[in-house]
């Protein structure tokens, strides 16, 4: 496989404009995932520590192997949000536990008593579908307040749907684990109530459906904490602990003993010899537009992290704005399908046959996604564009080998979807900080909201009120800017997280290597294809 050729100058005005803008969006995303470790705050993190107990992140630390990787999921999920922490009161993510990859879900006990919010609840929902997709054992480390009560309208009838799933988990034989560490009451006593082992910290675990205060207005009974729902009471009479633990540390020492004892991942390959790019990732900076109307050559960036820069291209004359091919990251197979511009009948039909060929050889996805959208006019029309996109809409819904999706750039239109966008489950979906999403652009969005008013009054006999046309145009053009912003995406979970773009080879192996915990099977069944 030949390596690609890149003919980017690091001197050029655009590559330094780029680097210097796409640098400062880096450091705000550092300055903001400093801020999403703070908890709830200093109060409630000075007094979780002086009750002795471990933050969920050093947890979640001393559960990893030494040394292991930690893939956080949606670690700014709920930034910006009103009554909600940046995180979600939720810390989540893939590392690795006595060798095995392992969903790792970690209450924060200082945000609410680790009550569980409306954002917080979507991020468990997107964890639990993260070990379900890849058959990743979980891990959660409990200490809950359960549902956050003043929203539980929001959160009650979908709640539900947790605890099914960590059941349905258990069927496909991927088990889970729960330690708990303090108070987990009503919801958050279901999380070690439905998972297959339960692990309790002695004099820190309480576990109960309600607490003393609602038993005694329920059933007028008087009772202690420790006798409701200790780990005591629950390793020695009711039976739902399986383990006591002597301590937080001994707790996470079981949890890591008991995954020692889970069976290894069928087949995996595991790459000896693995060749570095032959470009530095620092230049992924000066490449990727800041100005995300402004279009980059995407073989630049596939030559910036696949293995020895080597890109086996896929009818690369044809269909030239959807870039197809075979390569290799950190020695796992992928084919490559990447945009180069707006998606045409051709780059469509070309995505479609590439996914039907990586389905026949079992080979993972990987969706570079930079697009405005399909191309619009009547010549296009006349040519069968919806009928040609919804080819690739139908291939990337009915493929069945792991796709990971990053988005590194534009995501307008029809072209999110065709190009797997969340709606069509990647297995894992990140965001490099230029990213900006929406049905279109705010300009073209509030022009296009415009032409109808203006049409609306003609119909109804009607001068139009420039004045009021001229307010709402820019009034619903500020709106779509920041509707279509990088961390308002994140935060409401539409990806798992935004990555500096030089971390990409990396965030993109360790995605693969957890997808191959599942057996990696393509398939040759379609949904009808439009001719
Ligand atoms: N929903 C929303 N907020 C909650 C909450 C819940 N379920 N549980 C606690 N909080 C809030 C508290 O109001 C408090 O907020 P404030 O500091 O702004 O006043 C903050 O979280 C910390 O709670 P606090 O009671 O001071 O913490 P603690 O560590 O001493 O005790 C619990 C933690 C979980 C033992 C205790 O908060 C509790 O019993 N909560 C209710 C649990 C419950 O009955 N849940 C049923 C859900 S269906």
């Amino acid at each position: 496989m030949r390596p690609i050729k890149s003919i980017v100058n690091p001197q050029s005005e655009s590559f330094q404009t780029n680097y210097a803008a796409n640098s400062a969006a880096v450091e705000r995303l550092k300055l903001e995932l400093a801020r999403s470790t703070r908890g709830g705050g200093e109060q409630y993190v000075k007094r979780h520590l002086a009750r002795g107990r471990l933050l969920p992140r050093e947890r979640i630390e001393m559960l990893l192997d030494e040394g292991s990787f930690f893939l956080e999921i949606a670690p700014l999920a709920g930034i910006g949000m009103p009554n909600e922490f940046v995180g979600a009161g939720v810390v989540g993510g893939v590392g690795l536990v006595s060798g095995r990859e392992c969903i790792i879900v970690a209450n924060e006990a200082t945000v609410k008593g680790g009550a569980v919010s409306e954002i917080g609840q979507l991020k468990n929902r997107r964890l639990s579908d993260v070990g379900m997709q890849n058959h990743l054992p979980s891990v959660s480390l409990v200490e809950s307040a359960g549902a956050d009560l003043p929203v539980q309208a929001k959160i009650f009838v979908p709640g539900g749907r947790g605890f099914r799933e960590i059941t349905r988990r258990s069927k496909l034989r991927i088990p889970s684990i729960s330690v708990v560490f303090g108070n987990s009451t009503a919801g958050g006593a279901y999380l070690p109530g439905m998972s297959d082992y339960v692990i309790m910290v002695r004099n820190q675990a309480q576990v109960f459906l309600g607490g003393p205060p609602l038993v005694k207005m329920a059933t007028g009974e008087v009772v202690d904490e420790e006798s409701l729902g200790g780990a005591e009471m629950h390793s020695r009479v009711s039976g739902l602990s399986d383990y006591l633990a002597e301590d937080e540390l001994d707790g996470l020492r079981i949890a890591r003993e008991i995954v020692s004892h889970f069976s290894e991942p069928p087949f995996k390959p595991r790459p000896s010899i693995v060749e570095a790019p032959l470009y530095s990732s620092d230049e992924l900076l000066g490449i990727a537009s800041a100005d995300i109307r402004v279009p980059f050559e995407v073989r630049e960036v596939i030559a910036r992290i696949v293995d020895g820069s080597r890109f086996d291209e896929f009818k690369s004359r044809y269909g030239a704005t959807l870039v197809t091919g075979f390569a290799y990251i950190h020695g796992f197979p992928v084919g490559i399908i990447a945009n180069n511009g707006v998606l045409m009948s051709e780059s469509a039909g070309k995505g479609a046959q590439f996914i039907h060929l990586c389905n026949q050889q079992d080979i993972p996805l990987v969706f570079l996604q930079n697009i405005t959208g399909f191309m619009v006019g009547r010549a296009y029309e006349e040519q069968g564009i919806i009928r040609n996109g919804a080819k690739l809409i139908n291939a990337v819904s009915n493929s069945t080998v792991p796709a990971i999706t990053i988005m590194i750039g534009g995501s307008y239109g029809a072209g999110n979807y065709a190009m797997c966008g969340r709606a069509y489950e990647p297995r894992f979906l990140f965001t490099w900080p230029n990213h900006r999403i929406a049905v279109m652009g705010p300009q073209q969005l509030s022009g296009v909201m415009d032409i109808i008013k203006r049409e609306a009054a003609v119909k109804a006999g009607v001068a139009p009120d420039e004045e009021k046309l001229t307010a709402s145009k820019k009034a619903l053009e500020s709106q779509i800017e920041q509707e279509s912003d990088v961390y308002f995406a994140t935060a409401r979970l539409w990806d798992d997280g935004i990555i500096d773009p030089r971390d990409t080879r990396t965030v993109l192996a360790i995605s693969l290597s957890a997808a191959y915990n599942r057996p990696v099977e393509g398939t040759m069944e379609w949904g009808v294809f439009r001719h």
